[in-house]
């Protein structure tokens, strides 16, 4: 084909550039779908506890994920300043991802050990008794609010289904283990295991 009639046909020519980036872009992702890097967990990944699993899904009711990422970049900034940048094989039981990029407060994707309990219980009650220039908003009512852990199964079902790997065990257990805590507790569990598989290397 003449590169004349290309330039002279928009219509045609619209269509091979859209199969050329296509392709460009294909060739860069599909691969991404295969690596054993991108879809395998990292060593010890383990599927959140029902109780971890009730305090993300508070944490995503509070919109605490509007404020903090959860996504360490490779650059030595963020790497001196949170731990190991994360990798892909951290987030395979995620759904959905609260990687993020908006950051009004620091990244959370290493918090997980960091502070002990007492300090997020203070700090969520009220930022200021521990952290006096923060302009974090105070969650009195996890610390009245109980779960009955009666969702709690089904979110678990739910997620096997998607591919976490879920025991019958894990599902039968759940209801029992979170009813009866507050919405602080599982909020305080979710947030000590977060990105504590790689932190030793830090
Ligand atoms: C309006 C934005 C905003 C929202 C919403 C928000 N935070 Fe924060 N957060 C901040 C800021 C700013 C800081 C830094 C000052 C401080 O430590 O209080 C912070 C700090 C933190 C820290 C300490 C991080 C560190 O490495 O020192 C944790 C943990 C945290 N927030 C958890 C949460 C949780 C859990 C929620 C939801 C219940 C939440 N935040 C909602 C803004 C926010």
């Amino acid at each position: 084909m003449q590169h004349e009639t290309i330039e002279k046909n928009i219509g045609l020519m619209i269509v091979l550039i859209i199969v050329a980036i296509s392709f460009g872009g294909l060739v860069e992702i599909v691969p991404l779908f295969f690596q054993k890097q991108t879809t395998e967990p990292v060593a010890g990944l383990k599927p959140l506890t029902g109780l971890q699993l009730e305090g993300r899904d508070i944490y995503i009711r509070e919109g605490c994920n509007v404020c903090h990422s959860q996504m360490i970049r490779p650059l030595r900034a963020e790497t001196e300043r949170y731990g190991h940048f994360s990798v892909a094989g951290e987030f395979v039981y995620d759904h959905p991802f609260l990687w993020g990029s908006k950051r009004t407060g620091p990244d959370l994707a290493r918090v997980g050990g960091r502070y002990s309990d007492d300090w997020h219980r203070a700090h969520l009650y009220d930022p200021r008794s521990v952290v006096p220039e923060s302009v974090m908003p105070s969650y009195p009512w996890l610390f009245e609010n109980t779960l009955d852990g009666k969702d709690t199964p089904a979110k678990m079902r739910a997620l096997r289904l998607v591919g976490v790997p879920y025991t019958d065990e894990d599902i039968a257990g759940a209801e029992k283990a979170v009813a009866g805590n507050k919405e602080i507790d599982a909020v305080v569990a979710y947030l000590q295991q977060l990105g504590t598989l790689l932190k030793s290397t830090r």
